[in-house]
């Protein structure tokens, strides 16, 4: 093109976040702390729902995958970027960035479906509430597993090998802490409308299905919440998918946000900031939303808690 060279390129470098030395410090801090509170947390929910009988319902099944997920999604991003925040030449191989983007595109995709699956869990709990043990059997629970999974797989395999198999040589630099898809379009030397166009579609197609799976689950769990007489009864009703509501809210708005926005009226650095807040800081929320609004969750804490402390038989 303009003379440069053109060898295929091996490697990619990040150009970070921040060059100041008093904001890396700041920043390795922070994102230190998030991450071990990310690990601590869902770690600990899994736990505690693996340990506690009473917890074995869908509800708290789906929730255990989604505490995995939160940690798997972290933990493909977090450690590489708090390796980097010191290292000046921030590089990854060619492959490795393969990898990466491969495995965070799986578990952010893997928690916007699930938490489609588990719209649809509380709308079975809510609205068929008598019937919910017999729809929600175990069979039915492992698919609504399997199949987030199944969709994050096939969108992020399409989007990682059209990406990976356009040409690259000359600049190698990527504006963001990760190897995201995006980002590499413009460093490719071929022209990536293909992709774009693919990405924009399969991306639209399988957000605008697993909205709609949500949507539709709230609808109709409002309107049976409208239709209970008591004030206590709708309470009751409403608290049991008010945190899987909070977390649905949370990840679609941002998601939303990155979507529709008009990439060019914004700054590199904003979108470098909601990527931050959707791989990194929403898996540490998902155990906070789940934990500090659940009668069910504190209470199993609390058993565990007290048994260790003073044994049974006292
Ligand atoms: C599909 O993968 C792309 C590329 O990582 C991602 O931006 C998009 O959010 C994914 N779509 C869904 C619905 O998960």
């Amino acid at each position: 093109m303009e003379g440069k060279n053109e060898t295929p390129v091996s490697e990619f470098l990040f150009l970070g976040l921040t060059n100041h030395l008093y904001q890396k410090i700041v920043l390795f801090n922070m994102l230190l702390f998030v991450y071990l509170v990310t690990m601590g947390g869902n770690l600990g929910m899994v736990t505690l729902i693996w340990a506690d009988p009473r917890l074995h319902t869908p509800m708290y099944f789906f929730l255990s995958h989604l505490s995995f997920v939160d940690m798997c999604s972290s933990s493909s991003i977090a450690p590489r970027m708090l390796y980097d925040i010191f290292t000046e030449k921030k590089a990854i191989s060619f492959v490795g960035c393969a990898i990466q983007s491969w495995f965070a595109g799986l578990f952010v995709g893997t928690e916007c479906f699930l938490l489609a699956a588990m719209a649809y869990d509380r709308d079975t709990a809510i609205c068929k509430s008598l019937l919910y043990t017999l729809i929600m059997s175990k069979r039915v629970c492992a698919q609504l597993v399997v199949g987030p999974y199944a969709f994050a797989i096939i969108n992020i395999t399409t989007h990682t090998t059209l990406a990976f198999c356009l040409p690259f040589c000359g600049s190698n630099t990527i504006n963001h802490f990760f190897c995201d898809v995006s980002p590499l379009f413009s460093l490719a030397c071929a022209d990536s409308w293909v992709n774009k166009v693919v990405l924009f579609v399969l991306s639209g197609a399988i957000g605008v299905f697993s909205c709609l799976i949500i949507i539709v689950s709230y609808v109709s769990i409002l309107m049976t919440i409208l239709k209970i007489q008591t004030a206590d009864g709708k309470r009751k009703a409403f608290s049991t998918c008010s945190s899987h509501l909070a977390a649905v809210s949370i990840l679609y708005g941002t998601l939303f946000f990155i979507y529709v926005r008009p990439s060019a009226s914004f700054s590199l650095n904003i979108n470098k900031m909601i990527s931050l807040f959707y791989t990194v800081v929403i898996p540490m929320l998902n155990p906070l939303i789940y934990s500090l609004r659940n009668k069910e969750v504190k209470g199993a804490f609390r058993r565990k808690v007290q048994k260790k402390h003073f044994p049974a038989g006292r």
